[in-house]
């Protein structure tokens, strides 16, 4: 039979406007496509610029240099002989469109615009293009004069067509319109279209991957057909991370999936496929009856042949086996995805390092240990061969010798990653201690030390300024004076970190480069605004800005055994405290206790208002329902109270916090993700008027019912 044929997709470690660079990973995907036998390559959306170039899309320079990058492409014969589809941005009668150029031999065939652009969440794609809303229709383009004389067309097709070539018919999609109601696969697959490619730019979110496996396997299972996933993989200069997993899918089966996390920075994926399976395939389901009903695309017909006929056997080719989709628990969601984000930033940055100041608590513990995931995944590219890893981990951690590669992650991290506990004459021996042993079994550079004379000339300032000495509330000062003091030492800690990150490399005999500082406020901490403003909070960036509490002690669990990292367990279990307070004989400080709701129960706050868009009103009715009778409707009135209380008296906080990694869709980060306005009236008088009466009501429905129930 001569219906096999090999195509390939891939995931690719693009960096918005490094055009140049996003060139040369999109050639060497290619010609690593070719090598493995493929004759057709998808790329990832917009994998020219960079998938999150933002508002840089509005700047006609992308467009141009955009261009400059595709004709460069074309013109290499390493590009000749096999179906290219490729993400560029592309101005049309000065209408700007997220488009794919379908191109054989240096020649292009089809300029396919998106017609469902994605535009919530973290996306804004309707900011920087027009969605191609007419489906089937086809213009020209008239290409700009650099292209022409490349290629020798004058204009070439611009709209939703396809392309047929000899053997098969071939459709593109990208990204959002996989996740409309009406996919445009469906269409295409009833008009014939055998082999979908799907172009993505999809960012990773903790338990997230399924559902878009679920949608990228069912667009074949109902009507058969290859197809064809890219995706973006890597930081590109923002909060997200793109998770890769190229995945090729027959009939609703996984031929092949590359990897989500990685730091390789192209991955090719390939599968060798038949077309008659999808024949065959078609010919079982009630298939034929609604084809006929379908409108028809117009098609692009290129003669070529993706499986040449010429070959009629050649048992080489060997068609790819139906497996199992691999996916990684929460847990390794939290050690793999913020640590290939570090490193892409880090190595992107030019920085020596990172910086962390370590408390001895959960959440910088966390961090640590992503870092050293980090060093984890760096040694094992390096082991692999990964030349692009070991020649930044080089010049990361300021090695001259060419022959040094990084072969254990203690080793490498004592190069790299410094860390720090800030304490005082109040820390406890026990944070104190952890820290310390932490560094040692990671590796940090490690320094200890006492801010006790800092605090206590902050204070004399003020005294000497005002006449007046604030204390603690334990000694009998006011709450107001007990924040204060608290404060001063919370910020006191991020004047240090930046002091240290700058000057640590040169104390360690190195002349350039600073280290990054990292910051460690859980997701939780943010919601509820359980920091202090511009103190150790603010940072360069933050890996754990937008994971929950909950999720991070399973993290830590996990890291435990399968890092092997034993001291990790005496970390789980401490009270989280900030320590911030002094400690007496019938008093610790405790995080709970301090903000006034457990950390479950703001998550459970955070998932209503973000996902389900609750108000306080509408958090009170849902929790009514799910809280009573465990709890009454006037503690569940109070405790949604308290939330919108401290949620929007912080608000403000969201405004500066540290870029973290989005990986909790109930993340606050004003930023990028959560528009809010940080001036609110925190009581909410009128939604609280209306949860009181609720809950009258119902307090006077129980009494009827009790009455009811005495005189029975
Ligand atoms: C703007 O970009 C287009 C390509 O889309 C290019 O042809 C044109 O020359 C650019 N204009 C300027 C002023 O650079
Ligand atoms: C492509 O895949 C994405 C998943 O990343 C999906 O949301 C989108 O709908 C797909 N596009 C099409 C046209 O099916
Ligand atoms: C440490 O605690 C003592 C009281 O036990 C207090 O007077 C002092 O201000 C505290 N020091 C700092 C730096 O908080």
């Amino acid at each position: 039979m001569g219906h096999l044929i090999t195509v390939a997709t891939c995931n690719l470690n693009q960096w918005a406007l490094d055009f140049e660079g996003n060139r040369d990973r999109i050639l060497q995907s290619i010609v690593e496509a070719k090598s493995r036998g493929a004759s057709l390559r998808v790329g990832p959306e917009l994998e020219i610029p960079g998938y999150g170039c933002l508002d840089h899309f509005i700047e006609n320079d992308t467009y141009l240099h955009s261009w400059e990058m595709y004709a460069s492409l074309l013109a290499n014969k390493e590009t000749h002989g096999i179906l290219l589809d490729i993400g560029i941005p592309i101005l049309h009668k000065n209408v700007k469109y997220n488009c794919r150029i379908l191109s054989y031999d240096g020649k292009i065939l089809l300029i396919r615009p998106k017609l469902w652009l994605a535009n919530d969440g973290n996306y804004r794609e309707m900011r920087y293009f027009t969605p191609w809303q007419r489906p089937r229709y086809v213009e020209k383009y008239v290409l700009p004069r650099m292209i022409q004389k490349l290629t020798g067309q004058v204009s070439v097709d611009f709209g939703d067509a396809v392309i047929s070539t000899l053997d098969t018919v071939i459709g593109a999609e990208t990204c959002e319109e996989l996740f409309t109601p009406d996919s445009p696969h469906i269409g295409m697959s009833l008009d014939g279209v055998e082999i979908i490619t799907n172009s993505s730019g999809s960012h990773h979110e903790l338990r997230k991957l399924n559902t878009r496996l679920n949608l990228i396997t069912e667009a074949t299972t109902k009507c058969g057909g290859i197809y064809l996933y890219a995706n973006q993989r890597g930081c590109d200069g923002d909060r997200l991370y793109y998770d890769g997993c190229a995945l090729i899918v027959v009939n609703g089966e996984v031929v092949a999936q590359g990897s989500q996390f990685s730091l390789n920075d192209v991955e090719v994926v390939t599968a060798t496929i038949d077309l008659e399976d999808v024949r065959a395939y078609r010919s079982q389901i009630s298939y034929g009856l609604q084809c006929t009903q379908t409108p028809t695309y117009e098609r692009v017909h290129v003669p070529i042949e993706l499986s040449p006929s010429s070959i009629t056997f050649d048992a080489r080719i060997v068609p790819s086996r139906p497996r199992e989709i691999r996916y990684h628990r929460p847990e390794e969601e939290i050690a793999l995805g913020p640590a290939c984000w570090m490193w892409d930033y880090v190595r992107r940055c030019n920085g020596a390092g990172f910086f962390l100041p370590l408390s001895g608590g959960i959440d910088s513990c966390a961090t640590a240990t992503i870092v050293h995931s980090m060093c984890r995944l760096v040694v094992k590219a390096a082991v692999e061969g990964n030349e692009q890893v070991i020649k930044d981990a080089r010049r990361i951690a300021n090695v001259q010798d060419d022959a040094w590669k990084p072969t254990d992650p203690v080793e490498f991290a004592s190069k790299i990653f410094h860390t720090c506990y800030m304490g005082t004459e109040n820390s406890s021996a026990e944070t104190r201690a952890r820290a310390k042993e932490l560094s040692e079994k990671i590796g940090s550079y490690h320094v200890d030390l006492n801010m006790d004379t800092l605090v206590a000339a902050v204070v004399s300032v003020f005294e000497v300024a005002t006449g007046k000495r604030p204390i603690f509330k334990i000694f009998g000062g006011s709450q107001t004076e007990n924040l204060a003091l608290q404060n001063i030492q919370a910020r006191l800690r991020m004047v240090l970190a930046y002091l240290f990150a700058q000057l640590l490399p040169w104390v360690r005999g190195r002349q350039t480069g600073g280290l990054l500082v990292l910051g460690s406020a859980n997701v939780d901490e943010c919601l509820r605004g359980y920091l202090t403003k511009y103190d150790c909070s603010s940072a360069d960036i933050n890996p754990i800005g937008s994971i929950s509490k909950t999720d991070l002690k399973k993290f830590i669990a996990y890291a435990e055994t399968e890092f092997k990292l034993p001291i990790l367990k005496e970390f789980l279990e401490a009270t989280p405290t900030a320590e911030l307070e002094p400690i007496t004989e019938n008093y610790v400080q405790s995080d709970e206790i301090d903000m006034g709701m457990t950390y479950e129960e703001l998550s459970i706050f955070g998932r209503l208002r973000k996902i389900q868009k609750c108000g306080p009103y509408s958090m009170f009715l849902k929790l009514y329902h799910e809280w009573t009778p465990r709890l009454t409707p006037r503690q569940i009135a109070e405790k949604v109270k308290r939330f919108f209380f401290f949620y929007s008296i912080n608000r403000h906080k969201m405004t500066v916090m540290t870029p973290a990694y989005h990986a909790e869709n109930y993340s606050p980060d004003d930023n990028r993700f959560d528009l809010r306005p940080f001036l609110i009236n925190p009581r909410f008088p009128w939604a609280s008027k209306k949860i009181d009466e609720i809950v009258e009501q119902s307090e006077k429905g129980l009494t009827d019912n009790l009455e009811q129930l005495t005189v029975d």
